[in-house]
């Protein structure tokens, strides 16, 4: 069994059972990067204002870089025993260097060490998932651009509404994944804050700089106060927040695909690659990969409500409660990145049924908002046409029949202000084209959402 660092004060082993139950090195070893990556900035620092020599620097930083090599190579052997990765690392750098590797945790704790570690850490996964959401939205901005002019029905309770263009309904998507973008950039800011120096809670009595640590390691600056430092997890549950709004988006898009690719939809076809088929029904293909990013999505709200419950009521500054934020936070991380990237291929291969999508918007009387519309400009208060138009479909209900097969004459019936032109307003076309007011559905107003987002995106 390898010496704990802190064994001075103990008389008894730790039982075994404690030592397993307490130790996070099994999960906390992916953090190793940036647990060396911080301390060989320590290690300068600590030359740097003369709290140990230069020499002393040097030694410690080969002997950092050569763990790194063996971790890297799968040379290093995780000891429980030696409970986390911050201890794995410098009882592996005094056994490597000698007794000088000691001198690394001066003016420092593994309470400012982990909340620096989660930092680095997190700081380089949210720029992936930001990479990722882009390719999502790039996914989303073909489909959109390849199929421009496709119409289909527009829902609300799910019952055909109005018609829409299909690219209209893929800019939708467009928009929240910018703005899970940018909720990711915004957080970044506060990740981005150098806690290390903080000491255990109430700093250090060795004349440390901050500023040139935060510098070394690309921080935008120090954080404030040596409590606030340790015990901050907002960071993280900031990330986990706009990783549960962004599966939310994940899980809206998998719903609508899923269904769309039902017999009763065929909207769309998914691509093979992302369904799988049934071990008794013969024709069966099913959109796996949705179905389960949509129920992944329950994990992340759930990794979102633990870290919540841990922080909760905990006095300051660090309590062992908080080793516990280490899994929610990277199972957020595999399962929004994993989510995000089979998305990005699966809308990208996923092929349109045009046909089935105009002929279901030809259904469910989606142009009666149109007929209404009309006969407003015909100087007839909304209102009256909303009843004019109510009893015009229960007409076409009873005698089955769409709209605009309605002769002028049946159309008279229900208001004399109809003329021969409502024809040229009732066509899908029509109905989509006429939305052209920023944010609507009109071709030409897609269009330029379509190319202001291509703008967007040359820019970045
Ligand atoms: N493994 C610990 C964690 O993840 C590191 C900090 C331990 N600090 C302490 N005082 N026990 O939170």
């Amino acid at each position: 069994m390898s010496k704990k660092p802190w064994a001075g004060r103990f008389t008894q082993p730790t039982d075994a059972f404690v030592e397993a139950f307490t130790a996070s090195i099994d999960f906390d070893q992916r953090l190793y990067r940036y647990d060396i990556q911080g301390s060989v900035a320590h290690a300068r620092m600590l030359a740097r204002q003369g709290i140990i020599t230069a020499g002393e620097a040097q030694t410690i930083i080969s002997g950092l870089e050569s763990i790194l090599t063996d971790i890297e190579k799968g040379d290093f052997e995780f000891s429980v025993s030696l409970e986390d990765i911050h201890m794995n690392i410098e009882a592996r750098l005094i056994e490597r260097v000698g007794a000088v590797g000691g001198k690394l945790h001066t003016a420092r704790s593994r309470n400012d060490q982990v909340a620096l570690d989660i930092r680095l850490y997190l700081r380089d996964e949210v720029r992936e998932v930001r990479s990722y959401l882009e390719q999502v939205q790039e996914s989303l901005l073909e489909q959109a651009e390849r199929n421009l002019g496709v119409i289909m029905p527009g829902y609300t309770h799910l019952q055909t509404a109005q018609p829409i263009l299909f690219s209209h309904h893929m800019m939708a998507y467009y928009e929240m994944f910018r703005r899970d973008s940018e909720r990711m950039a915004d957080l970044l800011k506060r990740i981005n804050q150098l806690p290390l120096g903080a000491g255990a809670l109430a700093g250090t009595t060795f004349p440390i700089d901050r500023e040139f640590v935060a510098e070394q390691l690309g921080f935008d600056g120090v954080t404030r106060n040596s409590l606030d430092s340790v015990s901050d997890r907002d960071f993280a549950l900031e990330f986990c927040g706009a990783a549960s709004i962004a599966m939310m988006h994940l899980s809206r898009l998998s719903e609508e695909l899923i269904l769309w690719s039902s017999a009763d939809f065929h909207f769309i076809d998914l691509s093979d690659a992302f369904c799988t088929g049934s071990s008794i029904m013969p024709q069966k293909k099913n959109p796996d990969v949705p179905e389960l990013v949509r129920g992944k999505t329950g994990r992340v709200y759930g990794n979102l409500i633990s870290l919540l419950t841990v922080m909760k009521a905990l006095p300051l500054a660090y309590n062992k409660d908080m080793q516990e934020d280490k899994e929610p936070l990277f199972d957020t991380i595999d399962t929004v990145k994993g989510s995000l990237k089979i998305f990005a291929d699966m809308i990208a291969q996923m092929s349109i049924r045009a046909d089935n999508m105009r002929e279901a918007a030809a259904r469910g009387f989606s142009t009666a908002t149109d007929v209404a519309d009309y006969v407003v400009r015909k100087g007839i208060p909304f209102r009256e046409a909303h009843e004019i138009v109510g009893k015009t479909v229960r007409y076409c209900i009873e005698h089955d029949k769409p709209i605009e097969a309605l002769s002028l004459e049946e159309f008279k019936a229900f208001s004399s202000a109809i003329e021969a032109d409502i024809y040229d307003f009732i066509t899908l076309e029509a109905s989509v084209n006429s939305r052209r007011a920023t944010g609507g559905t009109a071709r030409e107003t897609v269009a330029r959402e379509i190319s202001r987002a291509r703008q967007e995106r040359l820019q970045r």
